[in-house]
């Protein structure tokens, strides 16, 4: 009985010590840059030019992504369309691209953007903000 006692006593002092212990802080979240180096830099490089080290050999040569918005014919960089790209909603194409999908992206606090549609879609803040360092990239075009 004394013992279970004595242990019921070191755990509640356990417990007292531990909780006035600092609480580990949540790492925080990856910017868009950071993100773009870990994982895109790779294939589309440093500066998003395609020049990747890991772009030699692939099938399909990773898009130059300064140049997403200048290559449409609106000139318009399409903000909803390269989110989409990113987190692997657009199936990859039978013409084999090598494009990962990103699904840890999505694993971030959630955001209303207007992507020009007018509807505020719910969208993870991560994604969002690679997106935006992708769109500052751009050379010509909006
Ligand atoms: C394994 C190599 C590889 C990695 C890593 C990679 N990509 Fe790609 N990406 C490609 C290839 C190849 C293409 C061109 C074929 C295609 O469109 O699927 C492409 C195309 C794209 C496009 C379409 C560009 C356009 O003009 O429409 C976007 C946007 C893009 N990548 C963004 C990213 C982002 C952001 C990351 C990091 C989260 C990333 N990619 C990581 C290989 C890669």
């Amino acid at each position: 009985m004394r013992v279970y006692i004595l242990t019921g006593l070191a755990i509640f002092t356990l417990a007292g010590c531990l909780s006035v212990l600092p609480k580990p802080q949540a790492a925080p979240q990856p910017t868009g840059a950071q993100d773009f180096a870990q994982y895109c830099a790779a294939c589309h490089g440093v500066g998003g030019r395609g020049d990747g080290p890991n772009a030699v050999g692939l099938p399909n040569p990773p898009a130059d992504l300064t140049t997403i918005a200048a290559r449409r014919q609106s000139q318009i960089f399409p903000l909803a369309q390269v989110m989409t790209k990113i987190n692997g909603y657009i199936l990859r194409d039978t013409a084999g691209t090598m494009m990962p999908e990103f699904g840890d992206l999505l694993d971030s606090p959630v955001v209303l953007v207007d992507t020009g549609d007018g509807i505020p879609t719910p969208t993870p803040e991560r994604l969002l903000n690679l997106a935006e360092y992708l769109r500052a990239l751009q050379v010509g075009g909006a």
